[in-house]
């Protein structure tokens, strides 16, 4: 299962996407995490990303892209996999799909988690509270929610036109939230 996670920052990709590994068996690949990683190794690629993403801006398209080549040459994605975070504007939709069908492995189904604006501040204000992580203050995001609905939510209406996208509504328990996930993908392998 090749399976892309879409939905406005707060929205439970990174939540979900850890308890849809353990149901899907495949691994989950976050580019936030990859980059948070690379940040906290003080790599090259970190220095460059740490500013960039402390304002809640997206980092450049090819060193995301390149990291996610080398992230999808890795052995454990020969059954796919849960990506988190990418595609996050339609340039990187487009390297995505090319990427993918050089490999010959095309995306099975893109899920956006639908969660209004005024509880995903709240889940991102509570997060700031609890873990402090360098993005959730209030300014960036504001920052975080604006690019993506000006950048990444016509990436959603990418997989529409290609008819891969099931929405899921994403307010309720963490396990609600999963079996509707679960449920919804269930039915569009049915149909296909
Ligand atoms: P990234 O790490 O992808 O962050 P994000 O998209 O802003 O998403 P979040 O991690 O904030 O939210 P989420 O949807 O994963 O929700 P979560 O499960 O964590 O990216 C960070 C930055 O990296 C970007 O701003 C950019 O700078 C850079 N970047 C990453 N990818 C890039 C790319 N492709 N191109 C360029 N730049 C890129 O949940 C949030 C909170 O809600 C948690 O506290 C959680 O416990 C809680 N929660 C989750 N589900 C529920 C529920 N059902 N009920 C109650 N609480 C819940």
């Amino acid at each position: 299962m090749r399976l892309v996670l879409l939905g406005a920052p707060g929205s439970g990709k990174g939540t979900q996407a850890t308890r849809l590994k353990e149901a899907l068996g495949v691994p989950h690949i976050s580019t936030g995490e990859l980059l948070r990683a690379a940040v906290a190794a003080g790599t090259e690629l970190g220095k460059q990303a740490k500013a960039v993403m402390e304002r809640g801006e997206l980092v450049s398209d090819d060193i995301v892209l390149g990291m996610l080549e080398e992230r999808l040459g890795q052995a454990d994605v020969g059954n796919g996999f849960i990506l988190d975070g990418y595609p996050r504007n339609l340039a990187q939709a487009n390297a995505l799909d090319a990427l993918l069908a050089r490999l010959q492995q095309p995306v099975d189904v893109a899920v956006q988690l639908d969660v209004g604006t005024e509880l995903l501040v709240q889940r991102l204000a509570g997060r700031a509270q609890q873990e402090g992580r360098a993005d959730d203050n209030p300014e960036s995001v504001r920052n975080r929610l604006r690019v993506y609905s000006d950048q990444t939510e016509p990436v959603i209406d990418f997989y529409r036109q290609k008819n891969r996208l099931i929405c899921v509504y994403g307010v309720g328990s963490v396990d609600e939230v999963l079996a509707r996930v679960l449920a919804a993908i269930e039915g569009a392998s049915g149909k296909s």
